[in-house]
């Protein structure tokens, strides 16, 4: 399948990256970010033929071995771009949506230089769920039916007309906690409280939506006005614990290869959902150039969006870019200049990733613990908050690592990367063990 490569050790990959960089006539590669992410897509681009150099900003311990890590934030965009130009950076691919709403796909082009991204505009696609719900119904685009407010008793009078549970949404940054699924109206009544008259996020409004229910997944596509390249779909599992219990996470594991969504369902996604939003930001005068995320659940009444996003997934990318086949270098490069590109292949198998966590998280947690045996597995690694002293890894964040491994089948590919995650050793971490359990129920 050509999936699973052996984790280089240290030596080995800083050799390789001294080695590509001997190839002076290839081209050089900025990617903005920090996590599991960017680090699939820095290992994604390792592979490309073309590309010789590569940068991250900030990067991460791990990323280290593949490219060079700068010192730089993601969203300090006059710094990244002033480095760009001076270091003759051919190419730019942001991963975070905080580097796109700072205006850095805007920054670069005023100057002329090659970026992977939306405008800030166009990432009010994400950025603003009322923009994203009335796009949405502007072009019959189906999610569930809702209703904005800024005025506290308007949206008690809506809500109670409504049938229960209510979902409740602030429409601005609210670090993962601006969604309420209220049961019932003293609760609704509660969060509207709380968002609206004490504006405990600040001064935004609510969107009030119907609850939906079905299996959720991430439908990533490469996109260039119209122009729709579809990635393979796949699943994030949110909950911190087994049998989706416990607390929201940023996802501790990601699967491809879904068992419930036939090719009829993919179609009428790709057309009627991700190709028609594509369209509609065209008509919009805010066309995308970048990654469109489709958050979709399989509802009883079709598939439906949840949300959008306007850049990769986290988990879902470490799952996905590794089924790339294709140059990832002249997917990135034609959407960042407008023109068509080849349409992308991918391998067929499935792959299956798992998070390890810090204990604690997405509580408190405590850091510094040794990573012990990384070396020898045989599965793709990325890592997401690890340091690196004395040649060794060591915990420094919430989600630390991503073992993913590739296979014929989930069954296939369980079994690998469960056997390859035994083989390591730390004494903080904890993991998930029913990644992609709905295939196996
Ligand atoms: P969002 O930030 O819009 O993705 O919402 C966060 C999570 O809340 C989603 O991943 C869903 O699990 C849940 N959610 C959001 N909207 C709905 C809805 N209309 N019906 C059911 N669950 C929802
Ligand atoms: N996997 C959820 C996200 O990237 O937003």
């Amino acid at each position: 399948m050509g999936l699973v490569y052996p984790f280089p050790s240290l030596k080995t990959s800083v050799a390789a990256k001294e080695i590509r960089l001997e190839n002076c006539l290839g081209k050089t590669v900025l990617v903005v970010g920090s996590g599991g992410r960017e680090h699939a897509i820095v290992d994604a681009l390792s592979r490309s033929p073309q590309v010789s150099k590569i940068y991250c900003a900030p990067g991460n311990a791990g990323i280290g071995e593949k490219a060079f890590n700068l010192a730089l934030k993601d969203t300090d965009v006059e710094g990244l771009k002033a480095f760009a130009l001076e270091n003759k950076v051919d190419l730019t691919v942001v991963g975070p949506e905080a580097s796109l709403a700072a205006g850095i796909v805007d920054a670069f082009r005023q100057e002329g230089l090659a970026i992977f991204g939306h405008t800030k505009a166009a990432t009010a696609i994400e950025s603003s769920k009322e923009f994203a719900k009335e796009l949405m119904a502007k072009y019959d685009i189906p999610t569930a039916a809702y209703c904005s407010f800024s005025d506290f008793e308007e949206a008690v009078a809506y809500v109670s007309a409504r049938p229960f549970p209510a979902v409740l949404k602030y429409d601005g940054l609210a670090a993962g906690k601006g969604v309420v699924i209220a049961q019932d109206l003293d609760e609704a009544r509660r969060a509207l409280a709380d968002m609206l008259l004490d504006k405990s996020f600040g001064d935004g409004r609510v969107v009030v939506e119907d609850f939906l229910t079905g299996p959720e997944f991430s439908f990533l596509c490469f996109v260039d006005g119209e122009r729709v390249y579809p990635m393979p779909l796949s699943q994030d599992h949110k909950r911190a614990f087994d049998g989706d219990k416990g607390p929201n996470t940023g996802g501790m594991g990601a699967y491809t290869g879904l068992p419930f969504i036939t090719e009829e369902d993919r179609r009428f996604a790709y057309e009627e959902i991700l190709c028609k939003t594509a369209k509609a930001m065209v008509s919009e005068g805010l066309p995308l150039s970048g990654v469109l995320y489709g958050g979709l659940m399989k509802t009883p009444q079709g598939i439906k969006v949840i949300e959008f996003n306007a850049r990769f997934g986290d988990p879902e990318t470490e799952v996905v870019l590794p089924l790339l086949k294709s140059d990832i270098y002249d997917i990135f490069e034609g959407v960042a200049m407008g023109n068509p590109v080849k349409e992308p292949l991918w391998d067929d198998g499935v792959t299956l990733g798992v998070v390890l966590a810090s204990k604690g998280y997405p509580g408190a947690y405590e850091k510094g613990f040794d990573i012990l045996g990384l070396e020898a597995l045989d599965a793709k690694v990325y890592h997401m908050g690890t340091g690196i002293r004395d040649g060794r890894f060591f915990t420094s964040g919430g989600r630390v690592l991503m073992i993913v491994s590739g296979g014929k089948d989930l069954a296939d590919a369980r079994e690998k990367v469960y056997r390859e995650i035994e083989k390591l050793s730390c004494e903080n971490l904890y993991y998930r063990k029913d990644i992609a359990h709905i295939a196996f129920e």
